[in-house]
């Protein structure tokens, strides 16, 4: 990995160089990212490392890169460089094609279309170093290392990548734990005094929230039943026995003995059994690194590294991009105020979502992917948060790939979860959906564990049969 670290640090130096030189020419930059927690913080980092450079630029998040495209026919994308990060990799053809020579640089960790480059683009993505994007390095961790090959000052963004690698799901090894070049950046922070890494069970604000609280708040994995519900909480941490309080004060996670956080942990998977839920692979994800940002105020959501990513979501799915975006750059005081308040309803709004899985119809099960049709009822711009939640909360069959959809106008957005078992396997869920959406007038592409697709809302069941058949194949069964 060392060589291919070289590689990409080296790589990401000419991104910072082409960044670089437009600031010194006081060219107008136009920052364009795609809206999740990952991208958010990215950009995040970008817009406080040109703010510290004095740079002239403009950041905008977009659900999809059609969307930019169009907002560029409308002559909204008159600046002198464009970076495109989190988005791009899979569209490099359609960007060469729209902005010409234009000077463009994408920071991306999606799987590339290709690995041809058009002249004078600058492209960093970790597949180009044989380096796995969906597991090793995020798009925040690509912008953490332009920013830093911009100033080495710019260690101060070292959690932020590491809140945007969690985002995307980068700790689902089995471990919930950051590796690869995450954990690099990880031991960076934890070095630098930015942020404490500790072994326990994954409660949302396991050092300073009460436990029931934590655990109400607790949301990757989802617990059905008590995420989102600080009274069922309660009586369950009060029925073990276990003293919410020492005098006045409350209790937290971090307080508890052993043999009280195994009582806990036990008392978790018989809820969730009870509930007829694979409980023992719901509870396996409760335990791993938490990772703590040091220098936030404690009782904020962005003091427990996941929990900011949730509350970076839920500005993005909310159609709030420009709150995250500013929160991930450092700014705090009314904004995070208002933050906050997003994620609380987003929170809701996700409980809500989940609820729909009991409804008739609203689960199809066909030979290889179970399909969550979420129709008009779920938002499009939540169908992604949807499906990872429900990928977390081991929900779906092992044997099968999750696809979730909702429609939006004439059009329905996709997305698409599978598992590490079946990534194994073989599957590669990016170049499925890549592949049957274009064959159908879509777009799609993403990782293989996980991939989105847009298409024609009456393409969508030939979309899925042909979906099953490829799933079925890469599997092998
Ligand atoms: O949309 P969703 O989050 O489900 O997509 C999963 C992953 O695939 C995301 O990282 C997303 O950016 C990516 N994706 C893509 N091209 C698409 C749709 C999604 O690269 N057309």
């Amino acid at each position: 990995m060392n060589d291919a670290y070289e590689q990409l640090l080296s790589s990401a130096a000419n991104a910072a160089e082409a960044i670089g030189e437009c600031i010194k020419q006081d060219n107008l930059l136009l920052l364009v990212c795609h809206n999740d927690a990952d991208a958010l913080s990215a950009c995040g980092i970008m817009v406080g490392s040109l703010w510290r450079n004095d740079a002239r630029f403009l950041a905008r998040s977009v659900s999809r890169i059609d969307d930019f495209f169009q907002q560029a026919d409308e002559g909204l994308a008159s600046a002198d460089c464009i970076v495109f990060l989190d988005i791009g990799s899979g569209y490099v053809r359609e960007i060469y094609n729209k902005f010409g020579e234009r000077k463009v640089i994408i920071v991306d960790h999606h799987q590339p279309q290709s690995f041809d480059v058009p002249k004078g683009y600058v492209h960093l993505n970790p597949h180009f170093q044989s380096l796995e994007g969906a597991t090793q390095l995020s798009t925040s961790g690509l912008a953490y290392l332009v920013s830093k090959a911009l100033s080495e000052e710019n260690y101060v963004y070292s959690p932020v990548a590491v809140v945007g690698a969690l985002g995307d799901l980068q700790d689902k090894d089995g471990q919930r734990r950051l590796r690869g070049i995450n954990a690099r950046i990880v031991e960076e922070a934890v070095e630098k005094g930015l942020m404490y890494a500790t072994e326990d069970l994954l409660l949302f604000g396991r050092s300073f929230r009460p436990i029931h609280v934590a655990l109400a708040n607790t949301s990757s994995p989802f617990l059905p039943g008590l995420t989102g519900r600080e009274d069922v909480c309660y009586s369950l941490v009060t029925s073990l026995g276990i003293k919410v309080k020492e005098g006045d004060t409350w209790r937290v996670l971090a307080d508890l003995t052993e043999e009280e956080k195994s009582k806990l942990y036990n008392a978790i998977i018989s809820f969730l059994a009870s509930k007829g839920l694979p409980a023992r692979s719901i509870a396996k994800e409760l335990i791993g690194t938490v990772y703590e940002l040091a220098e936030e105020d404690r009782w904020t959501y962005l003091r427990d590294a996941r929990e900011f990513a949730w509350l970076l979501n839920a500005c993005g799915k909310t159609g709030n991009a420009w709150i995250g975006i500013a929160i991930a750059a450092g700014v705090r005081g009314g904004l995070l105020e208002e933050a906050q308040k997003l994620l609380e309803d987003y929170r809701i709004q996700m409980a809500k979502n989940m609820e729909l899985l009991t409804k008739p119809d609203t689960v199809t099960n066909m030979e290889h992917i179970v399909v969550i049709n979420g129709g008009d009822l779920i938002d499009e711009k939540q169908v992604s948060s949807l499906a990872s939640l429900i990928s977390s909360s081991g929900m779906i069959p092992q044997d099968k790939v999750l696809i979730a959809w909702a429609r939006y106008g004439n059009r329905v957005k996709i997305s698409a979860r599978a598992n590490r078992s079946q990534v194994e396997k073989g599957i590669n869920l990016g170049s499925i959906l890549s592949d049957i959406a274009n064959a159908v007038g879509g777009r799609g592409g993403g990782h293989n564990v996980a991939a989105g697709a847009d298409v024609p809302a009456d393409m969508l069941e030939q979309f899925l049969k042909e979906v099953d058949k490829k799933v079925g194949s890469q599997l092998g069964t």
